[in-house]
Order: structure tokens, then sequence, then C-alpha cells
């Protein structure tokens, strides 16, 4: 994967689960460069807890792997003049982050987006945070409808501004949840949790305000017109894997309070590994089909061994 990424930018945007996901895929690469001091965040930041952006370069490669915090996606702000008090800040569900431009995202090579886990009334409405339209604050607008709007956001972003023949975008869906008995703030768990679910999971009801948006907007006109993007549908996958999340082991210095613990994001190795072999499979495929397309064209094709690659 570094050789089919060489001078290449991996651009991961979304929450935290998508962080989850990068760090995975640190991992994963890291473990195929011999010496590992050639693997550095650029601004030399330090890979815990952070707020804004990390970009770890490959220097052997020249290869960038890249995670940009942006857990709605769509523009965070203040609110604007007259805004009734309760609104503390807007999400402008019709504007892109402001990071979009300052990281460069449509320039990178592959970008992989997620959302989802703060598309919640917790997470927004109750914290003061309110949905907003141009210059005017929506104030009875639900969480559902201000998501979807926001989907829309991003695609027709992807549409307007994006090469999708030099940048391969791909959606990365909703990652479940695993509390039991309760949420995350009211106690849900999942710390006995040791195995997975073995009959796949029926329904994806439960997330269909999560999933339908992104299923509507794949099957509309737009979505049938971005042809270089691409799904990595892992939802039911991961409904399945309600023993692989951190439950109580928080922290290195030993297992927290029961009803502190964490069942959104995953242990590593774990479950992103397994999203993040089905993108090697979807960045192999890409370049495969570029090939094809340059050697139809009389040009010689970079690489011959893979075609190979499914066989
Ligand atoms: C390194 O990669 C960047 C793109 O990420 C490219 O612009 C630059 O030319 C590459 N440098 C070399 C020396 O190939
Ligand atoms: C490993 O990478 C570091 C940082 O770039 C470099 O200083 C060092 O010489 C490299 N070591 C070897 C054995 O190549
Ligand atoms: C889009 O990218 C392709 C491949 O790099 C390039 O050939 C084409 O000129 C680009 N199109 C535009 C409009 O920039
Ligand atoms: C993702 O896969 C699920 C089944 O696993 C399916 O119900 C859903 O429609 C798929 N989503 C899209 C956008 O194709
Ligand atoms: C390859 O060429 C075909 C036919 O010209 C085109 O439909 C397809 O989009 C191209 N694929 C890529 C990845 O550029």
């Amino acid at each position: 994967m570094l050789e089919k990424l060489r001078n290449k930018r991996v651009v991961f945007v979304g929450d935290s689960i998508g962080r989850n996901q990068w760090e995975s895929l640190l991992c994963m690469l890291s473990s195929a460069v011999h010496n590992k001091s050639s693997i550095y965040e650029v601004n030399g930041s330090p890979i815990t807890k952070h707020m804004g952006f990390l970009i770890f370069n490959f220097r052997d490669y020249n290869c960038t792997v890249e995670y940009y915090r942006s857990p709605f996606i769509v523009l965070q702000g203040r609110p604007p003049a007259g805004a009734p008090e309760i609104v503390r800040y807007t999400l402008r569900v019709d504007a892109m982050d402001w990071m979009s431009d300052r990281g460069k995202w449509k320039d990178a090579d592959v970008l992989i987006f997620n959302t989802g886990h703060w598309w919640n009334n917790e997470k927004t409405i109750r914290g003061g945070a309110y949905f907003q339209v141009g210059d005017e604050v929506k104030m009875g607008m639900t969480v559902a409808d201000a998501y979807r709007r926001s989907i829309q956001t991003l695609f027709d972003w992807l549409h307007k501004e994006v090469n999708t023949s030099k940048t391969h975008v791909i959606y990365r869906t909703y990652a479940p949840v695993h509390f039991r008995g309760g949420d995350w703030k009211t106690g849900g768990s999942c710390h006995l949790e040791t195995l997975p679910d073995v009959m796949p999971v029926k329904s994806l009801d439960e997330w269909a305000d999560l999933l339908q948006p992104v299923d509507d907007f794949l099957g509309s006109n737009l979505g049938s017109k971005l042809v270089g993007l691409d799904l990595l549908n892992v939802t039911r996958m991961t409904a399945q894997r309600k023993d692989g999340h951190l439950s109580v082991y928080l922290s290195p210095s030993g297992p927290v309070p029961r009803y502190k613990q964490d069942c959104s994001h995953w242990c590593l190795p774990g479950v992103p590994d397994t999203w993040n072999e089905l993108l090697y499979a979807l960045v192999m495929t890409r370049h495969k089909k570029m090939g094809q397309n340059a050697s139809l064209a009389g040009t010689r094709t970079p690489n011959t061994e893979e075609g190979d690659v499914f066989s």
C-alpha cells in the first residue's frame, strides 16, 4: 500500500471514530517500515488527544497520512448578531468546515470522510449548538434534518470542488456503538462482552437517521454523477462487534469506573483494522482501473504485477 501511496496524501476527515481508523492505518503502514524514526508528525505535535489536525509523514515514501478533526464536517461558528441568548454557537449546515480550505482537503489523493457520532441532541442543541442556514439560525430545525442538510452540503462540495479523477473520495459509513442498559452518559456498558455476535444484525433501522440520508444521496442524480466516490460500508459488520470496544480500559493506568466506560471507540489492533483492509482493497482497485485506463490511452502501465492482487 505504501508503494501505491508514494508521493501522495491520504486525508481522514471526521469525528474521533475517524481518528480511530486513521490511527489504525498509521499502525498498519508503520509495521512495513523498518526505521520508525522516519515516520513523524510534521509539526512535532504529540499524538495524544489533540483537537486540530495531525499529519504523519512516511519519509521514505514522501507520503502523508493526515487527520482533520471535524465531527460535523460542516462549519462551526459564533451565532450571528441578534440570535437568541440560548444559542452559544451554530453549525452552518450549508457550509463546509473552514478547515476544508486550510487543510487543502480537495487536493488530497485519498480523502476519507465519516460523521455521525455527534449528530444527536446531547452534542448539539442541549449544549447550545443550534443550526444555521445562511444568516438565519433555524431554532426549530431537528438534528435529523440538520444532519441530512449537512450530508447534502458535503456531497455538493465534492461535486463542485473536488476533481474525482485525481482524488479518490471515500465515505465511511456509521460505526454503531454498543452501550447496553443506557448510553455513554447514563451508565451504559459493554465491559463483559468478549465475543462478537455470530449472527448478522438483521435490521439497521436503529441507525436509520444516520444511514438513510447517505443512501438517499447516493441513489440521487447527483450521487450517480460522482463517479470517483466509493462507499466504505462498514455499518453491518461493525454492528456485530460489541466485543471490540475499549470499555473500562481507557487509560494505561488501569481500568476506569464502570459508569465511565467507552463503548464507542475501538481497541487497536481491532475492528478499524478491518475497515482499513477494505480501504486497502478500494485503493488497489482504483489503482488497477487507472492503470487500465492509462494503457488504453497507450501509456505504459506503471506496475504490471498489480493485476494479480485479486486473483
Ligand atoms: C512529495 O509529495 C507531494 C504530494 O503529496 C508532491 O507535491 C511532491 O512533489 C513530492 N515530492 C517529491 C520529491 O517527489
Ligand atoms: C532513521 O531515520 C532517522 C530520521 O529520519 C534518521 O536520522 C536515521 O539516520 C535513520 N536510520 C537509519 C538506520 O537509516
Ligand atoms: C482532474 O484530474 C485529472 C487527473 O489528474 C486531470 O487530468 C484533469 O485535468 C483534472 N481536471 C481538472 C478540471 O482540473
Ligand atoms: C450499506 O450496507 C447495508 C447492509 O449491510 C445496506 O442496508 C445499506 O443500504 C448500505 N448503504 C449504502 C449507502 O449502500
Ligand atoms: C476509465 O475509463 C472509463 C471509460 O473511458 C471511464 O468510464 C472511467 O471513469 C475511467 N476510470 C477512471 C478511474 O478514471
